[in-house]
């Protein structure tokens, strides 16, 4: 007999979501991340749960094909929660006269998905610099941990915080670690925005470390660069540029950086690469020139000279 059964079909799973939900209202630190009604959320858990162990798909009729990651990326999920979270369950199992044999298949199969929704350093990123420093002198190794593509370099990086970045590469974080996008600290640079010498100062820190500023990561091929200019971020633009990023490197359509920033009509980013020899005549890969891309006179005018 399969877990669904041996549990007893979808009403004992019903009875069982009812049961967790009211553990859950009871728990003030899981309550600061569940809605105060949970009606909806009791029948959710009931079927995803029903079609997890084997019964019928109709929670993915119902929801849809999107993961539990992204169901679950919009909350602050640390180790804690996802503890507690999985004790609920063990605690409603047991309630519902669930045999422990099988309430141990179900919960070891639900850890594993917890860990993959748990960020164990979600408490981490928005500490003060002092108090992160503590930690990391109380546990070096979190400068370096890299769990499932969450880890604290990338996460500075996005914000273009220098002194977080430096702090991290005082204990030792790895300049090219990735993310969950597959992206190293230096993309996440380009790819930021707010004040542009906070981010120039950024990626000088991170090239300063042995950062490769033509690497490309991710799937679309993009390099530091393609994301400048897709942004319009002249200062990283030039600091990219100054430090030797190949000003004709192809993403996966065979665009250039030249090619992003007039695809999203960023003119300064534009003027600064022609400024620079980008060629406004290469192509893409569907033979299409820059110039021919260009969706206004202006821009035209711009790649002419
Ligand atoms: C194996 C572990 C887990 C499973 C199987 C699970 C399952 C689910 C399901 C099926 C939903 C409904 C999604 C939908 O269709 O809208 C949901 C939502 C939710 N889960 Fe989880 N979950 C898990 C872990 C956690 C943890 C550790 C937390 C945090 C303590 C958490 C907090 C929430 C919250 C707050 C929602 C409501 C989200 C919203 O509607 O905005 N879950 N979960």
């Amino acid at each position: 007999m399969g877990v669904y059964d041996a549990v007893g079909g979808i009403e004992a799973f019903r009875r069982i979501s009812k049961r967790f939900h009211h553990k859950v209202e009871s728990d003030s630190k899981l309550m600061e991340l569940f809605p105060k009604n949970m009606v909806a959320l009791e029948e959710r858990l009931a079927l995803f749960l029903t079609e997890r162990t084997g019964g019928e798909a109709v929670y993915t009729g119902a929801r849809g094909k999107t993961s539990m990651i992204c169901r679950h990326a919009h909350l602050a999920i640390g180790s804690e929660e996802a503890t507690r979270w999985l004790a609920h369950m063990k605690a409603a199992l047991e309630e519902e006269g669930v045999s422990d044999a099988i309430s141990t298949q179900l919960l070891s199969n639900l850890t594993e998905l917890a860990a993959t929704l748990a960020d164990p350093l979600v408490h981490l990123y928005g500490l003060p610099i002092a108090a992160l420093r503590e930690k990391l002198e109380e546990d070096p190794s979190l400068a370096k941990l890299n769990d499932h593509g969450r880890n604290l370099i990338c996460a500075a990086a996005i914000s273009w915080d220098v002194p977080r970045l430096r702090l991290l590469l005082e204990f030792g974080a790895e300049i090219e670690t990735s993310d969950t996008g597959g992206h190293n600290p230096l993309y996440r640079v380009a790819n930021g925005s707010g004040n542009e010498a906070d981010g120039r100062a950024a990626l000088e820190l991170l090239i300063a470390h042995g950062a490769n500023v033509n690497q490309v990561t991710g799937v679309g091929g993009m390099t530091p660069l393609h994301m400048s200019a897709r942004r319009g971020t002249v200062a990283i633009a030039e600091a990219l540029l100054e430090a030797g990023a190949n000003i004709e490197a192809r993403d996966s359509n065979g665009e250039t950086p030249l090619r992003r920033a007039v695809n999203c009509g960023k003119e300064d980013v534009v003027r600064l690469l022609v400024a620079h020899g980008a060629d406004p005549l290469s192509r893409d890969r569907f033979g299409r020139t820059v110039v021919e891309a260009a969706r206004s006179e202006r821009l035209r005018n711009l790649l002419q000279g």
